[in-house]
Order: C-alpha cells, then structure tokens, then sequence
C-alpha cells in the first residue's frame, strides 16, 4: 500500500488582547486561504470556550490548559496538511512556547494595538465591566498579557486596515513557502 501523500500545512497563531483583532483578522486570512485551495480550520477563542474547553476559566492554570487543548488539536489538523488559524488571547509566553516546539511549522502572529484603543472598541462591554471590578483578573486590565518578542508577523490593527493585516499573514505564508504566490 502506498502512504498517502501528507501535505505541509501550518498552525498560525495569533496572539493580542481582547478586541486586538484576533478574529477578524484571522476570517479575512480564512477567506484568503480558501480562495487559494486550501484546507483551514480556525480555533476560535471564544467557540473554544464554548465546546472543548467549556468550564474552564481565566486563572492562569485553566488558561494555559486552554492553550495546550488548542495547541494539541491544532496540531493534529495541521500534520493532515490543514491551515489552522488559532484565535486565543495565549497570553503567557511560555505555553505559547509549548504550542510552537508542538506545532513546529507555527506562524505567530501579533495583534498589536494599546490597551486604550482595545479598551475604547470594548466590542463585549467587557473592559467596562473589569474597570467596574465586576469582572476580576480580566487580561490587560489586572491580568499579566507577556507580548512575543519575535513573532513572523505584527499586525498594528490601531493603524492597519484588516485588509492590510490580513495580507500581512498570507504573505508571510508565502515567503515561509507554505503557499505559492
Ligand atoms: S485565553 O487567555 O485562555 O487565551 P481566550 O482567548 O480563550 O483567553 O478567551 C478570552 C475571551 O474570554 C475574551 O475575549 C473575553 O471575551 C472573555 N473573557 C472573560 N473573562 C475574561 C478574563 N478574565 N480575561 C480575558 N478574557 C476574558
């Protein structure tokens, strides 16, 4: 029998505060990626939550359990030759570490705006409620966000059209070689 052939696939994953652009960025580059043929599966942070983490919540312990569940799937889709797009906050550097020694072919990508723009789109009305205190431990309010020192792309979604940053991605797949220009 001879071994189907696998192809290369990538994990990318973005990484920022809530309301950074995370999803939005990561649907555009969905689309792009269809457009060009190829199998993708995005891991959203919040449909996460909802399905394969469901119950845990933002202690540091349950979030970096968040981050490896995403990582572990991810990286099942991603040797089967399927683009995953992963959308969490992952705010500590370390497990992110962990989901890229995982992952190997892994795209990092930095949603990097100023709290004080993220908090003024408040998209969930949840930065109001962590400034209230009705929300404890909300990231970037009075949780730690360890930013990447050296992601593949940065995506400054306070100046850059979604557009502009999803492009950013896709093209960085290209010079990675994971797509063809
Ligand atoms: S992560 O830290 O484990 O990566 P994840 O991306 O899954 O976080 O979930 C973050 C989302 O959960 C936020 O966009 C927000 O909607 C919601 N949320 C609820 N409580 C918190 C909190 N304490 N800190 C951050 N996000 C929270």
């Amino acid at each position: 029998m001879k071994q189907a052939n696998r192809e290369r696939g990538a994990v990318i994953w973005f990484t920022g505060l809530s309301g950074s652009g995370k999803t939005t960025i990561a649907h555009v580059v969905e689309e792009k990626l269809l457009d060009a043929g190829a199998p993708v599966e995005i891991l959203d942070g919040d449909v996460v939550r909802e399905n394969l983490s469901k119950g845990l919540g933002f202690s540091k312990e349950d979030r970096d359990t968040n981050i490896r569940r995403i990582a572990f799937v991810a990286h099942l889709l991603q040797r089967n030759g399927v683009f995953v797009i992963t959308a969490a906050i992952s705010p500590y550097k370390a497990v992110r570490g962990e989901a890229r020694a995982m992952a190997k072919d892994f795209v990092e990508v930095f949603t990097d705006a100023p709290l004080e723009v993220c908090e003024s789109r408040d998209v969930k009305g949840l930065y109001a409620k962590a400034r209230a205190g009705e929300i404890k431990g909300f990231t970037g309010i009075d949780d730690p966000y360890e930013a990447p020192e050296t992601p593949e792309v940065v995506c400054a979604t306070d100046t850059e059209s979604v557009e502009e940053s999803a492009q950013k991605v896709v093209d960085k797949l290209i010079e990675l070689k994971y797509l063809e220009a």
